[in-house]
């Protein structure tokens, strides 16, 4: 346990937040791997400055927890304090093609309740998994769709100076699955600009992508998406299957057979075993085409 002062954990309970000593990440990531954590769930947004400032205070490093949906966090002990901000009832709230959605929000229920209101643009986004604003932190992509060019603007708490900022869309560099977040921003609202089309014509569209999906993704299976960026112009998971690697095992890591970029977790792989994998893909594929695959995963190395 990092966080052990009795006082502050009770004050952080008045605060509106709830402290949850030594979970395993494991059950936190979608992939289902990572070591034991110190949690603190801010279930009211207002408790976030106070918390940053009770830890910083007391020397406590800290950092945060999204969905978990795109993370790979080591397996040993964390020595660091992780928020998580818990998504609130009232997420959505629209003014014309504009919407302004809660970063806890969850993305694909998010895409829907734009639908309802005819408001589209995100159909490609609808298959993704995580919080919206782990979507915006990585400019989520799919199908032809990535978040960025809908942002409007971001409200983001900077654990830096411990001050929320609102950021308009030209101030954040979006690019390829990157953002110009710092890695201690926590991104708190965002304002989307959407477009207008009917509900009938976005579900249409929606559920030939998740069609899509199911054939060509594993996604029944614990797994974090795809493991490695596309290099430019060249696809990683078809460059992996070229190499025969599809169901390439490390203990309980394996290539899934679906997609050769997606990593799965059977029979209780860990953090390790997916780290060797991830290893041995590396070097088959700088021996095959001298091209240095970089993570798409974001790796918390302690
Ligand atoms: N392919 C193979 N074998 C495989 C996988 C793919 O031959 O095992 C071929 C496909 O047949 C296709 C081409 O490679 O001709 C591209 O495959 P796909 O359409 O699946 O796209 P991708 O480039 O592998 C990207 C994103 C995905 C996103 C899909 C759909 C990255 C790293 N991946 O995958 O995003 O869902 O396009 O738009 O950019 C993610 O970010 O986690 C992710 C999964």
């Amino acid at each position: 346990m990092v966080l052990k002062d009795p006082d502050f954990i009770a004050q952080i309970e008045r605060w509106g937040a709830r402290f949850l000593p030594e979970q395993k990440l494991s059950d936190y990531t979608s992939l289902g791997v990572g070591g034991p954590a110190d949690l603190i769930v801010l279930d009211r947004l207002d408790a976030l400055e106070p918390v940053v400032e009770g830890l910083r205070g007391r020397g406590i490093p800290w950092g945060l927890l999204g969905g978990g949906t795109n993370l790979l966090p080591v397996d040993e002990p964390f020595r660091k304090v992780f928020l998580q901000l818990a998504p609130g009832a009232s997420d959505l709230v629209f003014e014309g093609s504009t919407v302004h959605v809660a970063a806890a929000a969850p993305l694909g229920r998010s895409v829907m309740e734009c639908a309802k209101r005819n408001l589209g643009g995100m159909e490609g986004l609808v298959g993704v998994p995580g919080s919206v604003g782990g979507a915006l932190r990585m400019n989520a992509g799919a199908y032809g769709t990535q978040i960025g060019p809908l942002v409007r603007s971001v409200t983001v708490f900077r654990g830096s100076t411990g001050e929320r900022q609102e950021l308009s869309a030209g101030a954040i560099g979006f690019q390829y699955r990157k953002s110009s977040f710092a890695p201690d921003d926590i991104m708190l609202r965002v304002t989307l600009e959407l477009i207008e089309r009917p509900f009938r014509e976005i579900l249409d569209h929606v559920k030939a992508l998740n069609e899509k999906r199911r054939h060509s993704q594993p996604l029944k299976e614990k797994s974090a998406g795809c493991i490695f960026k596309n290099p430019p112009g060249l696809s990683t998971g078809r460059m992996i299957d070229e190499l025969g690697m599809k169901g390439h095992r490390v203990g309980g890591a394996v290539i899934s057979e679906r997609h050769a970029n997606f990593i799965v977790n059977r029979d209780g792989g860990t953090a390790s075993d997916i780290f060797r994998l991830m290893d041995t893909i590396r070097e088959r594929i700088y021996r095959a085409h001298g091209i240095e695959l970089e993570e798409e995963v974001i790796v918390w190395r302690n």
